[in-house]
């Protein structure tokens, strides 16, 4: 299986570097925040999930730079530490929820001596780290019951290994389908800016030995046309609680096209992906990245001097548009708002 694509390991967090792959396999060693910071902004670790784990490891390597022993100032040195990391990405909301994890366990145990508060902060980031292992996996297992013998699957971007722990969201339920003995074809959409589908998502699944064939994101409406896909699985940043998903741009044109083509489009994201704090799409912080990232392929200037660029990182998929969401739990069907509470809390509202 997959190497991960992070740990802890000796106080530091060890990363393999995405920027870097398919043509190299190389790792970068994080030995403090703002290392890891440049590395969560310069997509060096990317993928909602892994962020998440980044995260809760880089209150870790925080630690290190924290010397009181008095709690009140060792708490108000975490927050800030927190509202450093948060400010890396602003769209994946595991990130946040990994934070918030972090800083809940100080508030749980208001009593607790600095030297207890930074063990039970260890053991929540560990515990970050192991749950992603886990669902993943549960995630599969659900997941894979939708895929039939001689399926032909589309997905963007890189939900896969590379964008969790170790194993993955939308291309998990792949793994899962894989080691149940099915046969499937998966074609993956490049995904520009950035070629997450192309460098990483086409890296993995052919390591993985998966039958895959590289689109163009622009061929994904032609394919679907011919009738040579037959369900979309896609990660998410962020899903709001009436189900709207926020995901890799690109991914709403393939829900709008498979909603026009009859093709079940669904969701791969477990419950940390989830803001219920927010009650639609709307109020999702969309970010937006440099037009280089447009202007420049491989380096190279592709576009001429002078011309402006838009390049938000992320859009929004309405949850009209959605078949189903798969979490560590199950298959989330409509309606979203009644049904996601229900499913996470166990009963309705
Ligand atoms: O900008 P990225 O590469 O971090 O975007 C990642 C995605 O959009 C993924 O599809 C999403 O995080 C789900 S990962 C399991």
């Amino acid at each position: 299986m997959a190497i991960p694509t992070i740990v802890w390991s000796q106080n530091h967090i060890r990363i393999i570097d995405q920027r870097k792959l398919p043509l190299q396999l190389k790792f970068v060693t994080c030995k403090n925040v703002s290392q890891l910071w440049r590395a969560i902004r310069t997509l060096a670790v990317r993928g909602a999930p892994a962020l998440g784990a980044a995260a809760a490891f880089g209150v870790l390597l925080g630690l290190k730079q924290i010397k009181t022993k008095e709690r009140k100032s060792f708490d108000a040195q975490i927050k800030k530490l927190c509202h450093y990391i948060g400010s890396s990405r602003p769209t994946a909301v595991n990130l946040f929820n990994a934070l918030d994890r972090m800083q809940c366990i100080l508030r749980d145990h208001p009593d607790a001596s600095v030297l207890k508060a930074r063990k039970l902060l260890f053991q929540e980031a560990m515990a970050i780290f192991e749950e992603d292992r886990w669902v993943c996996r549960q995630m599969g297992i659900h997941g894979a019951k939708l895929i039939k013998n001689g399926s032909r699957i589309l997905t963007i971007c890189n939900a896969g290994s590379l964008a969790t722990v170790d194993f993955g969201t939308a291309l998990g339920v792949m793994y899962s389908a894989k080691k149940a003995g099915k046969k499937f074809k998966v074609f993956a959409c490049e995904t520009r800016p950035l070629l997450q589908g192309a460098r990483l998502t086409a890296w993995e699944l052919t390591r993985e030995k998966v039958d895959t064939t590289l689109v163009c994101d622009s061929m994904a409406a032609s394919l679907m046309a011919q009738g040579q896909i037959d369900i979309i699985f896609a990660g998410a940043d962020r899903i709001a609680s009436n189900g709207d998903t926020a995901n890799k741009i690109g991914t709403y044109s393939l829900a709008v096209l498979a909603h026009y083509h009859r093709i079940p489009f669904y969701i791969v994201a477990p419950e940390m992906t989830f803001d219920k704090n927010i009650q639609s799409g709307k109020q999702i912080v969309i970010e937006q990245r440099d037009g280089k990232e447009i202007t420049f392929l491989a380096g190279k200037r592709i576009a001429p001097l002078g011309v402006k660029t838009y390049n938000p990182s992320f859009d929004v998929t309405p949850h009209r548009l959605i078949t189903g969401i798969v979490t560590e739990k199950g298959i989330i069907r409509p309606s979203f708002k009644k049904n996601i509470y229900k499913h996470f809390i166990g009963h309705d509202r």
